[in-house]
C-alpha cells in the first residue's frame, strides 16, 4: 500500500479510517474522494495526524471520468471503498440514491479499476477492498447461530439490498476478471464523527437537548455493536493480509437490546452531564421501522483465525468514550445540527411516528 484511493472518506467510518491509515502506514499517500452529501463533512477531517499525505477531492464515485483520472494521476495501487448511502430509514423513505450510489457507484469504481489497472501493468500489487455490512445476511431469530461468511444473502431493506448487489458485483470482478478484491461485512459501528441520524449519536444529542428518545417498536431488537476504531483496524488487516477473493465478517460481540443500550447511554449522561431529571425519562416508544430486522450477530472466527484480529474495545468503554466525545465537541455538533436539511430529516422520519 503506497497510493491509496479512499472513497467516502469524509463520512463516519471513512474519516476514522483516514486517521487509522495515516497512523499505521507512514509511507502511504491518501486520495480521499467524497461527494460531501449530507453525511460527509470536512469537519470530520480536521486535525489529521499527517495532513501532507492526504488529498481531498470532492466528487461522485459514479463519475467514471473523474475516477479514472484519479487512478491514473495518483498511480493508485489500493482502493478502499466506503462511499455509500448508509441509513436504513432514509432508504425506506427514498430508495433511489441507494441504488445509484451503492450499486452503480460500486460498479463504476470496479470497472474503472479494471480498465486503468489493466492498461497499466495489470492487477499484481493491486487491491480493491469493499466495505460492506452484516445486513446483507438478513434478520436472525432469537437463538439462531450468528452470521458466517457462507450464510446465504437475504437482504430486507432497500439499503441492505443495494449493499448485497454491490457485494455480488465485487465478487464477480474477482471470478470473471481476476481482480484482487476483498470484502469485509461488518456489524453496527459507533464512535466519534457518526452523523446523528444513527441510533447512538441521535440518542446522545437528543438527550442533551432535552428531546424525546424515540425507540422503534418494543426496543427488543439486537445489533452487534463495534467501536469504529476496531473496525478500521480490521479493514487495515484485511487489506494488508487478507486473501484476494475472500470475505471476512467483522463484529464486536456486544449484543444488547436497543432499549438497554439507550438506558446505558442515559446512565452515562446522568453521570457525565447531570440534568434536573434522569435522561431515561425522555425515552418514548414510537411506531416501528417497516421491515425492521430483529437481530444481527456476527461470527468472527474466520478473521480471528486467519488474520489474528479481535476487537480491542468493549461496549462499556466504547460507549463512555463516545458520549464523552460528543460532549467534548460542541463545535462539531453545532455544525451538524445547523446543517441544511437535518431538522427536515427529523421531521420527516419522526413527526409522523408521533415521536417528537
Ligand atoms: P456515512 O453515511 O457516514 O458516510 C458515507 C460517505 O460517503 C459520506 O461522506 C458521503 O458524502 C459519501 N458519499 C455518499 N455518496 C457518495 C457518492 N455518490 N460519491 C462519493 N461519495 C459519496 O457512512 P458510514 O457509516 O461511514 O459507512 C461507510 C461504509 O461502511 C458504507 O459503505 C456502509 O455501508 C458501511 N458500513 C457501515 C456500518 C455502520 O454501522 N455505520 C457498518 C457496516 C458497514
Ligand atoms: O448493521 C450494520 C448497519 O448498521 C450498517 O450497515 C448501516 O449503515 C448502519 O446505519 C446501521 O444500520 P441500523 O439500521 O442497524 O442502524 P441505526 O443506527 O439506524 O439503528 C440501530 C437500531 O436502533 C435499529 O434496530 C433501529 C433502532 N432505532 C434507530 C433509530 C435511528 C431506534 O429504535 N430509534 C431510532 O431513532
Amino acid at each position: 500500500m503506497k497510493s491509496i484511493l479512499i472513497t467516502g472518506g469524509a463520512g463516519f467510518i471513512g474519516s476514522n479510517f483516514v486517521r487509522t491509515l495515516l497512523r499505521l502506514e507512514p509511507d502511504a499517500r491518501i486520495v480521499n474522494l467524497d461527494a460531501l452529501t449530507y453525511a460527509g463533512s470536512l469537519e470530520n477531517l480536521r486535525d489529521l495526524p499527517a495532513p501532507e499525505r492526504h488529498t481531498f477531492v470532492q466528487g461522485d464515485i459514479c463519475d467514471r471520468e473523474l475516477v479514472e483520472d484519479l487512478l491514473r494521476q495518483h498511480q493508485v495501487d489500493t482502493l478502499i471503498h466506503f462511499a455509500a448511502e448508509s441509513h436504513v430509514d432514509r432508504s425506506i423513505l427514498g430508495p433511489a440514491p441507494f441504488v445509484q450510489t451503492n450499486v452503480m457507484g460500486t460498479f463504476t469504481l470496479l470497472d474503472a479499476c479494471r480498465r486503468v489497472w489493466g492498461e497499466a501493468d495489470g492487477f499484481a500489487g493491486r487491491r480493491f477492498h469493499h466495505v460492506s455490512t452484516d445486513e446483507v445476511y438478513g434478520s436472525l431469530e432469537p437463538g439462531a447461530p450468528a452470521f458466517q461468511e457462507a450464510t446465504p444473502y437475504e437482504p430486507r431493506s432497500p439499503y441492505s439490498a443495494s449493499k448485497a448487489a454491490s457485494d455480488h458485483l465485487v465478487r464477480a470482478y474477482f471470478h470473471t476478471y481476476g481482480m484482487p478484491v476483498t470484502i469485509t461485512n461488518c456489524s453496527n459501528n459507533y464512535g466519534p464523527y457518526q452523523f446523528p441520524e444513527k441510533l447512538i449519536p441521535l440518542m446522545i444529542l437528543n438527550a442533551v437537548r432535552g428531546q424525546a428518545l424515540p425507540i422503534y417498536g418494543d426496543g427488543k431488537q439486537i445489533r452487534d455493536w463495534l467501536y469504529v476504531e476496531d473496525h478500521c483496524e480490521a479493514i487495515h488487516r484485511v487489506v494488508q493480509d487478507g486473501k484476494p477473493g475472500e470475505t471476512y465478517n467483522v463484529g464486536g460481540g456486544n449484543q444488547p437490546y436497543n432499549i438497554d443500550l439507550v438506558r446505558e447511554i442515559c446512565a452515562i449522561l446522568d453521570e457525565l452531564r447531570p440534568g434536573a431529571r434522569p435522561y431515561a425519562e425522555l425515552i418514548q416508544h414510537v411506531p416501528d421501522r417497516p421491515g425492521h430486522d430483529r437481530r444481527y450477530a456476527m461470527d468472527i472466527s474466520k478473521i480471528r483465525a486467519e488474520l489474528d484480529w479481535v476487537p480491542r474495545h468493549d461496549i462499556e468503554s466504547g460507549l463512555r468514550a463516545t458520549v464523552q466525545w460528543y460532549l467534548d465537541h460542541p463545535d462539531w455538533v453545532r455544525a451538524v445540527l445547523e446543517q441544511d436539511g437535518y431538522q427536515t430529516w427529523l421531521d420527516k422520519n419522526y413527526v409522523e411516528r408521533g415521536g417528537k
